[in-house]
C-alpha cells in the first residue's frame, strides 16, 4: 500500500570535483538545491568552500573532509610564491578556519590534520609552490580513498540486505554525501545492483529533510524502489512488519562505538530494538575516533532556530519561540547490531572488537 515505484534509473552526479592545477577551482553540487535544480558551486576560495560546508551545500560527514582538503588548497592559492613563514602563517589560518565550519563530523579534522602533517613534513625540503601540489595531491589521494572505501562498505554490508526486504533509512549517507556509492546506501545499492528486490524506507528528516530532498531523490535515480515518510511515521511502518533492517551513517564513532549521526538516528534506534529489527552503522575508517573514550564526549552541533521555525522563508512557528536544535545525536553502541565498514563488518560493536576489526591495537 502507498509504495512507490517509480523509479528514474541513471547515475547521480558526482557531490564534487577538483578542475585544474593548484591554481584551478573546486566544484560542489549544490546540496541546498536538490531536487527541484542541480546546480554547481564553482569554489575560487577557502572562504566559498567554508561558507558551503557550514551552509550544508555540502554535507555529511566523508564529502565534508575531502571539501576541506581541497578548500585548504584554495586557501593556498594566494600564497604560492611566498616565502615559507608566510607560506606556514596562511596555512594555519586556513586549517583553523575550516576547522571551525562545522564541529560534529571527524572527517573534516582527519583531512585538515592529514594535509598540515604532510605539509610540516615537507617544510625546509620543498618550496611552498611545491609543497602547495603535493597538498593537492594529498587532497586527490583522499578523494580516491573515499571513493574505494565507499565501493568496500558496498561489498561488506550488500550480503546483510536479502531478497525481500524492507530496508529503512535516516538523513542521507548516500553518493551524495561522500565521493562514492556512500556509506548506509551503499550496501543496500549494491544488494540491488546484484539483483536483490529491497525496499528502501526514506525518513524525511527534519528539520532540513535531507532524507526526503537527498536520499530519495539518489535512490530513485539508482532505481532502487523507496517510499518517503514522515519520522513520526517510522514506528508506524515497522509495526506494520516492513522494515526488516535499518542503516544509518555516522559522523563520529567514538572508541567504545558510540555513534553521533543525524539528529533523530538515536530514536530509530531505540525503536528497532523494540521491534527486534537489526540496526546496522555504515561508516569509514576516517569516522571513527578512537582517541574519545565514549559518545559523550562528542562535540555536538547546535544549529540556527530559524532551521526549526522556518522551511526557507515560510514561516512554521511562532515569532520568538524557544528553540532547541541539536544537529546531531549519539546512538550508545548497545543498539548497534554491527558496524558496516571498509574494512568489514563490526559484529562485536564495543572497543575490542572495532580495534581488532580497524587493526588498531589498544591504547597503552
Ligand atoms: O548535517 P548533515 O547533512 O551533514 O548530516 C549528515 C549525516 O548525519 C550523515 O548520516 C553522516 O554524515 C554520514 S554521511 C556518509
Amino acid at each position: 500500500v502507498g509504495l512507490s515505484t517509480n523509479c528514474v534509473a541513471s547515475k547521480p552526479p558526482d557531490t564534487l570535483r577538483w578542475e585544474g592545477d593548484i591554481t584551478g577551482a573546486l566544484v560542489l553540487l549544490d546540496q541546498t538545491r536538490l531536487p527541484s535544480v542541480v546546480d554547481y558551486l564553482v569554489c575560487r576560495d577557502v572562504e566559498t568552500v567554508e561558507r558551503a560546508i557550514r551552509t550544508l551545500q555540502v554535507r555529511g560527514a566523508p564529502a565534508i573532509g575531502v571539501a576541506a582538503a581541497y578548500g585548504l588548497c584554495l586557501g593556498l592559492q594566494s600564497v604560492l610564491s611566498a616565502d615559507d613563514s608566510n607560506f606556514f602563517d596562511r596555512l594555519t589560518k586556513v586549517a583553523a578556519l575550516l576547522a571551525a565550519s562545522r564541529p560534529t563530523a571527524v572527517n573534516l579534522f582527519f583531512a585538515i590534520d592529514r594535509l598540515t602533517a604532510r605539509a610540516i613534513e615537507l617544510r625546509g625540503r620543498a618550496s611552498p609552490s611545491a609543497i602547495a601540489a603535493a597538498l593537492l595531491e594529498s587532497a586527490q589521494q583522499l578523494e580516491a580513498e573515499d571513493r574505494a572505501m565507499c565501493a568496500a562498505i558496498g561489498a561488506a554490508g550488500a550480503p546483510l540486505f536479502t531478497d525481500g526486504m524492507g530496508v529503512l533509512t535516516h538523513c542521507n549517507a548516500g553518493g551524495l554525501a561522500t565521493c562514492g556509492i556512500g556509506t548506509a546506501l551503499a550496501g543496500p545499492l549494491v544488494a540491488h545492483q546484484q539483483g536483490r528486490h529491497l525496499h528502501v524506507f526514506v525518513d524525511e528528516t527534519r528539520p532540513l529533510l535531507q532524507g526526503a530532498r537527498l536520499t530519495a531523490w539518489e535512490l530513485m535515480q539508482h532505481g532502487v524502489p523507496c517510499t518517503l515518510i514522515c519520522d513520526s511515521m517510522a514506528a508506524q511502518v515497522m509495526r506494520e512488519g516492513r522494515v526488516q533492517a535499518v542503516v544509518v551513517g555516522a559522523d563520529r564513532i567514538a572508541a567504545n562505538g558510540d555513534t553521533a549521526n543525524k539528529i533523530g538516528t538515536y530514536g530509530v534506534a531505540v525503536l528497532a530494538k523494540v521491534h527486534g529489527i537489526p540496526f546496522y552503522v555504515a561508516a569509514p575508517v576516517t569516522t571513527f575516533d578512537l582517541t574519545l573514550a565514549s559518545g559523550s564526549s562528542i562535540p555536538i552541533e547546535q544549529r540556527a532556530s530559524q532551521e526549526v521555525t522556518h522551511w526557507r522563508e515560510h514561516q512554521l512557528g511562532p515569532a520568538g519561540v524557544s528553540v532547541y536544535n541539536p544537529a546531531f545525536d549519539v546512538t550508545p553502541a548497545h543498539l548497534i547490531t554491527a558496524l558496516i565498514t571498509d574494512r568489514g563488518l563490526i559484529r562485536e560493536v564495543n572497543e575490542s572488537g572495532i580495534r581488532r576489526v580497524l587493526g588498531v591495537s589498544t591504547a597503552p
